[in-house]
């Protein structure tokens, strides 16, 4: 049988985002009990880049190596044994080291199905951002006497958090830059500016007290939650793992919930009802990836980045 080749984003060794390039790689196949995709958006994540730069903690890649874990797609390969799906069923989830490329192979048990009413743009930003916000919230288990503070609430992990935070019932302020306060007041959270004097700020806002705090952007956050009082064992970090065994606070987030595809499965129908949205602060075609990657690094995100592989095959 012929081979055929993809491009694929990849880095062969560690450095800034010019170590990425667009490499022609062969197009994988299934093996037994595994699914062939063909992706069409692939969303990307901080973690993308600190992997690259070498200051992830949690992933060491084999180089070289294709980058990304995010996306969303249709299958178009079965392997051996493969009865739970059939080809051009449309599928998200998330592939270390395998997602930025036209075709990813994966277990057919390691995928989620994109219910009808989610794009594929939404469904490819979802699992990492997806998984960790659902997790993190879950963890201070909210409810309407809360009033609950997240740091970074219009980022990536934040869009999310900020919006399953509101539907416990809780009161929801988030910090965020000036161009992201429409955004959070959209979603029923209430901006407040990050930076110097953020304690101060909160308890203007809230003077009869924080009760629990979500740190996704570290930056003065815990220490901001302690001095406010808020007990360490409600104040959960995804931003600064460091400061847990100092400061005695929690460190819930998609780690924590691996593979989490029910929960996955959970917050897809809720973005198919809409009463979940995905905001796309950027979409880039895969040929701008660095372009992609730089804009993610500047920090100022409002939601989610995501690459386009392909045109989706069931628009227009
Ligand atoms: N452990 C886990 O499971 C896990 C999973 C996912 C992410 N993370 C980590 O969580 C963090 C957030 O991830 P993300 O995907 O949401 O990132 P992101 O999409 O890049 O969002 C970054 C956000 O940080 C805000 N920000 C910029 N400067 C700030 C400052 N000085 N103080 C407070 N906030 C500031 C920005 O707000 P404005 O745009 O409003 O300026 C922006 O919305 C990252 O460190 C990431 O590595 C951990």
């Amino acid at each position: 049988m012929s081979s055929s080749t993809d491009r694929a984003v990849r880095f062969h060794r560690l450095g800034d985002v010019d170590a990425l390039q667009l490499d022609t790689v062969e197009t994988p196949r299934p093996g037994p009990g595994e699914v062939r995709v063909r992706v069409i958006t692939a969303g990307i994540n901080p973690v993308d880049w600190k992997i690259v730069v070498g200051s992830s903690s949690r992933y060491t890649p084999s180089l070289p190596s294709i980058n990304g874990n995010d996306f969303a797609g249709v299958i178009d390969d079965l392997g051996d044994g493969v009865t739970s799906w059939s080809i051009g069923d449309r599928v998200f989830g998330g592939a270390r080291f395998h997602a930025q490329a036209d075709h990813l192979v994966v277990a057919a048990d390691a995928l989620v199905a994109v219910p009808a009413g989610v794009s594929l743009a939404e469904a490819g930003v979802l699992d990492i951002a997806g998984r960790t916000a659902w997790a993190s919230v879950a963890s201070l288990a909210l409810t309407p006497d809360d009033t609950v503070f997240i740091s970074a609430a219009a980022g990536g992990v934040g869009v999310f958090s900020s919006q399953l935070a509101r539907r416990t019932g809780a009161r929801v302020i988030g910090s965020c830059g000036a161009g992201n306060e429409a955004l959070l007041r959209s979603f029923g959270v209430e901006p407040v500016r990050y930076g110097d004097g953020l304690a101060d700020r909160l308890r203007a806002l809230a003077p009869e007290g924080i009760t629990a705090v979500l740190d996704q952007a570290g930056r003065g956050t815990i220490e901001a939650a302690l001095e406010l009082g808020v007990p360490a064992g409600r104040i959960n970090t995804i931003a600064e793992p460091t400061k847990v065994a100092t400061h005695g606070v929690t460190n819930i987030g998609g780690h924590s919930l691996t593979p989490g595809l029910a929960e996955l499965g959970e917050l897809a129908a809720l973005i198919a009802a809409g009463e979940v949205r995905v905001p796309i602060d950027g979409e880039f075609p895969l040929e701008r990836f660095a372009d992609a990657y730089e804009h993610l690094r500047a920090g100022h995100l409002s939601g989610k980045v995501l690459l386009r592989l392909a045109e989706d095959p069931a628009a227009g």
